[in-house]
């Protein structure tokens, strides 16, 4: 990728809102470095290509550290530096505490939280060098909640989001900016792999991934602190969330994400 368009890099971008992100990057612009494990990313690779934009694609798995120094090198391989960086590779799990496997739940940590810490000290230095930079951390509305049956992401969104808004704060007079993003319930492949598809929210009527990443994308070049991204309904739900005390989110959210919730029985 011998150019001179800005750079930026998406983890998480083989499907759902990291590939509607690579394609506004691509929209803008942008040359690619996307990241996600299986040989989707290929695929979508192949896709941002067919749209007009670069895209090369990094198969690594980010929820291991040796996984997250391969993408590191793929970037420093390239020797352009990095306009921005949207770290958005995530995974969820529902269900009771007490009978989720615990390897599942490290891997939340793991992924949500350790690889975004790890990739943040990776990339930042070298923003702060140039003077300017957009990072984009995809947090979410659960960010905001205690998440009954699902308790340790909505705990890993809670410290992305504090992340991001305490970094956005120590780089305010650095000409990069971090910004949150806070998607409600998307339609992509998460309530599925996070064996969420008998609850509420698993069923419920979800927003759409490009509608969510086109607004994300915005504030990220905007350099807002977050943004609560979605239909009007999940820009509703960010403003109660604000007021609602947490023992009541908590009992709404388990209304929500309780297994077998959606289902009549
Ligand atoms: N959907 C929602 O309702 C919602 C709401 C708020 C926030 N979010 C957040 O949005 C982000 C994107 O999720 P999504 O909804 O778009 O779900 P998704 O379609 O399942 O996308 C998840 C992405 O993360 C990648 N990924 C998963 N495990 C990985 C690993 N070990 N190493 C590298 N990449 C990995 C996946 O790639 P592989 O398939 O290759 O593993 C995929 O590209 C997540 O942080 C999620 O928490 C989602």
């Amino acid at each position: 990728m011998d150019t001179l368009n800005p750079l930026a890099v998406v983890t998480g971008a083989s499907s759902g809102i990291g590939y509607e992100l690579a394609k506004q990057f691509a929209a803008h612009g942008f040359d690619l470095i996307i990241a996600a494990e299986d040989d989707a990313l290929d695929v979508a690779a192949a896709a941002l290509t067919a749209q007009g934009g670069r895209a090369q694609a990094v198969r690594t798995d980010l929820t291991t550290r040796e996984g997250v120094e391969k993408l590191l090198r793929a970037v420093t391989a390239t020797r352009r530096p990095v306009a921005a960086a949207a770290l958005n590779a995530g995974v969820g799990r529902g269900g009771p505490f007490l009978e989720t496997d615990l390897a599942d739940e490290l891997e939340i940590i793991d992924l949500n939280v350790t690889s975004t810490v790890h990739l943040a000290k990776g990339l930042l230095p070298g923003m702060v060098e140039d003077g300017e930079g957009r990072v984009l951390i995809t947090s979410s509305i659960a960010s905001t909640m205690p998440g009954s049956f699902q308790a340790v992401y909505n705990a890993s969104k809670s410290f992305l989001q504090s992340f991001a808004q305490a970094l956005q704060n120590e780089l305010k007079d650095t000409g990069v900016t971090v910004t949150s993003l806070m998607p409600g319930p998307t339609e992509t492949e998460f309530f599925e792999r996070a064996g969420m598809l008998d609850t509420k929210v698993g069923r419920s009527e979800k927003d759409d991934p490009a509608q969510v990443a086109a607004q994300g994308f915005e504030a990220m070049m905007a350099g807002r602190d977050k943004v609560v991204a979605g239909s009007w309904k999940t820009r509703a739900q960010g403003l109660a969330g604000r007021v609602l005390p947490d023992s009541v989110k908590a009992h709404v959210h388990r209304g929500m994400a309780a297994p077998a919730s959606g289902t009549d029985g």
